[in-house]
């Protein structure tokens, strides 16, 4: 059996486990995650195996990035189960700070990132996320002092809006994406697909199958607007509420009328049932 990795709950302790690491002059990587890991999350710890000689994985549901009306107390936690896997995994050592390590009493900084956080599209339906993610993630980058963070273009724009900070903020470390882990009919792995009922789940592919769709449309040049408003239609009569499907430049995620204003991404928001799907496209 693969032996389970290191794991620490204090600064203090991450500080002593990874200085080590370090004297040596050996690189760090960071997976940040909040657990329930599926196969996902494994390839951004295998980047990191690549990219570093030493992988450090966070797990902590962050509640500043979840509304009061979000899944915060209900979102999956197995730790004993990531233990296990990260171990396979041969991640070096596990960050799970309580949330009172993280936020102490009194904690009074939160940062307030603008650009692609303010794009219109997660933002718009969860105003409070992307200042919860940026202030936990500087905090973890912070904390760790990794060389090179790896994070999933499955949520693209946070992978945006994670990038911008560490270049606004000069931080030491290269922030790397990683491609879309999928199931085999196209949906993307997510920790809330163990929320879909198993005919929500028999839909759920059609996110991936619009956006293959409609970017191959838009590669023929055929005008952008239309084949949006099409692929709409069809995510809506297949029983979803759409938040939105968006066609926006790749890296400032601003709004494109034309080909040729890209490279572009199209992004896609919509809910089943109770379960709210996000996916996107490079075009
Ligand atoms: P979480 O949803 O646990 O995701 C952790 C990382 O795994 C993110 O970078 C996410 O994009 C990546 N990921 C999730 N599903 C993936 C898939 N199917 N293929 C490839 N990568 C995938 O995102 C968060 O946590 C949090 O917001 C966090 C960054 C940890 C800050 O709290």
């Amino acid at each position: 059996m693969a032996r389970p990795p290191q794991v620490t709950r204090t600064v203090p302790a991450l500080r002593r486990a990874l200085a080590p690491f370090r004297k040596g002059g050996g690189k760090v990587a960071l997976v940040p995650t909040m657990g329930a890991l599926h196969a996902g999350h494994l390839a951004l710890v295998s980047e990191a195996r690549r990219r570093a000689r030493r992988v450090v994985v966070s797990i902590f549901v962050n509640p500043t990035q979840f509304a009061p009306t979000e899944d915060f107390a209900s979102y999956p936690r197995d730790f004993a189960a990531d233990l296990k896997v990260l171990g396979e995994a041969k991640a070096d050592l596990v960050w799970a700070p309580s949330a009172r390590v993280m936020y102490p009493e009194g904690f009074a900084t939160r940062l307030a990132p603008e650009g692609a956080a303010l794009a219109g599209l997660e933002d718009k339906f969860r105003p409070h996320f992307f200042g919860g993610v940026a202030t936990v993630v500087a905090k973890l980058f912070l904390q760790t002092q990794a060389d090179f963070a790896l994070f999933g273009e499955k949520d693209y724009q946070q992978l945006r809006v994670v990038t911008q900070m560490a270049k606004d903020l000069d931080l030491a470390l290269k922030v790397v994406g990683v491609k879309t882990v999928r199931e085999k009919d196209g949906l993307a792995l997510s920790s809330r697909n163990a929320y879909l009922s198993p005919a929500e789940r028999s839909v759920a592919p059609l996110l991936y199958r619009v956006l293959r769709a409609s970017a191959a449309r838009i590669k023929q040049n055929e005008p952008i607007a239309p084949v949006l408003d099409e692929g709409r239609a069809e995510i809506e009569r297949s029983g979803f509420a759409l938040d939105y499907l968006d066609a926006r430049h790749a890296l400032t995620l601003q709004p494109v009328a034309a080909r040729k204003d890209g490279p572009i991404r199209l992004l896609v928001a919509a809910k089943i049932g109770k379960t709210r799907l996000i996916d996107n496209l490079g075009v």
